[in-house]
């Protein structure tokens, strides 16, 4: 069997591998705390999952749903726009559920890169953007998020000659795996940017609800001009803890949403529609579980970063966002540290690398860890020492 150059060319992708390495850990009866996946270890709210039973019980909720989603969906989503962050949208034209954000993410690649065609990426990033261009024949031109620079990306230095030939620019705020924020400043400069230099913009919003010290998120929406550039992707996936059920939504530019649907009409048939209802009862519904959860997530935050610090790892705490993006000690690559980790105290992070070059010196953690879990983490991590360098943490 002959594979096609795309698949050959596509890195494997990041957490099937880390997946793996746990599971031959416990496989060996190895007891392994995980901070390396975004995935909420709290529950789908109830009255998300009532709604949900419900609608799997009526067959008319058993045939094939539409690529487009239920109207009431789209009404839905489109009137969650309006409310958190005041952007009107057409609900046929503008909105198009997804099944979850990623689907959108991969498959919109096939609407703008022809083979040789470049996309703007940022480095490090969630590695879907560049492994769809990648799938689409194209070429990611991975643009730098520097600590100096907040991690945003600084577009003025882009070189003209790839300027010419990139049709899609990436952002993705909060971001992941940084923690970084942008305001609407930024994406203002942004939208400017796209309309100079002819580009399509995506920006990737997911983590927009989970937020930390009555941080306000802005959507890439409210930037003048947005829609005349650019969509922004959104999912149930972090606000409500929904990856399981795999919905999200692509907003914004007519003629994009419009693209991405004619693909996706050609390649699925659109979300399960029980969990379409559920996903109307989330945006719809109490958001008080929002904020709960926000609590929880605040609360490690707060406990991982410490911890970190008194080991003499440098970490901020994040505004939003699931994610602890901490410098590794001095004398370990990112590998080495997290290869560190598991092997002597049995916790896992993700190396920086694995998000891009960039992501050098740097691991990940995420506060998805159920609190047992993380109280255990903690004091294994707290059991780590250096066997590089001479120790340089506080705990002594
Ligand atoms: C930046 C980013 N975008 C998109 C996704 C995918 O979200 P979904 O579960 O809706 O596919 C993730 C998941 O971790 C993510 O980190």
């Amino acid at each position: 069997m002959r594979m096609s150059r795309r698949v050959e060319n596509l890195p494997p992708y990041l957490f099937v591998e880390i997946t793996e390495k746990i599971a031959e850990k416990r496989a060996k009866g190895e007891d392994v705390v995980s901070f390396a996946i975004g995935d909420p270890d709290i529950p789908t709210p109830p009255h998300i999952i009532d709604k949900l039973c419900q609608a799997a019980h009526d067959p008319a909720n058993h045939r094939y749903p539409e690529t487009a989603g239920l109207s009431e969906l789209r009404q839905a989503i489109a009137g969650w726009y309006k409310r958190r962050f005041g952007v009107s949208l057409d609900a046929d034209k503008e909105v198009l559920p997804l099944i979850g954000a990623k689907e959108g993410i991969a498959h919109i690649a096939l609407c703008f890169i022809n083979p040789g065609d470049t996309a703007l990426v940022p480095d490090p990033a969630y590695p879907v953007y560049s492994a769809s261009t990648i799938l689409a024949g194209g070429r990611p031109y991975y643009m730098p998020l520097t600590e100096q620079n907040n991690f945003l990306p600084d577009l003025d230095i882009i070189p003209d000659y790839i300027l010419r030939r990139a049709k899609l620019l990436w952002i993705n705020y909060p971001n992941n795996p940084t923690g970084a924020v942008a305001n609407l400043d930024f994406f203002n400069k942004v939208v400017k940017f796209a309309q100079q230099h002819n580009l399509a913009i995506c920006h990737d919003g997911p983590y927009s609800e989970v937020t930390f010290d009555g941080y306000q998120p802005v959507s890439f929406m409210q930037a003048d001009g947005a829609k005349e550039v650019g969509v922004e992707f959104h999912s149930l996936s972090k606000s409500y803890n929904m990856t399981g059920w795999r919905v999200g939504m692509v907003v914004g530019n007519a003629e994009v949403v419009d693209a991405l649907k004619r693909v996706k009409s050609n390649l699925d048939s659109g979300i399960p529609q029980a969990i379409q209802y559920a996903a109307i009862e989330a945006l719809t519904g109490p958001q008080d579980c929002i904020q709960k959860h926000n609590a929880i997530y605040q609360k490690r935050r707060d406990l991982v970063v410490d911890m970190l610090n008194r080991l003499g790892i440098e970490a901020k705490p994040p505004k939003a966002g699931l994610y602890i993006w901490a410098k590794v000690p001095e004398g370990y690559t990112s590998v080495d540290f997290a290869t560190e980790l598991l092997e002597r105290v049995g916790v896992v992070v993700t190396p920086g690398v694995g998000y891009g070059r960039r992501g050098e010196g740097y691991v990940r953690l995420s506060l998805t860890v159920p609190d047992v879990g993380l109280v255990k983490g903690l004091s294994r991590l707290a059991g780590w020492r250096s066997t590089r360098v001479k120790p340089r943490n506080n705990l002594t």
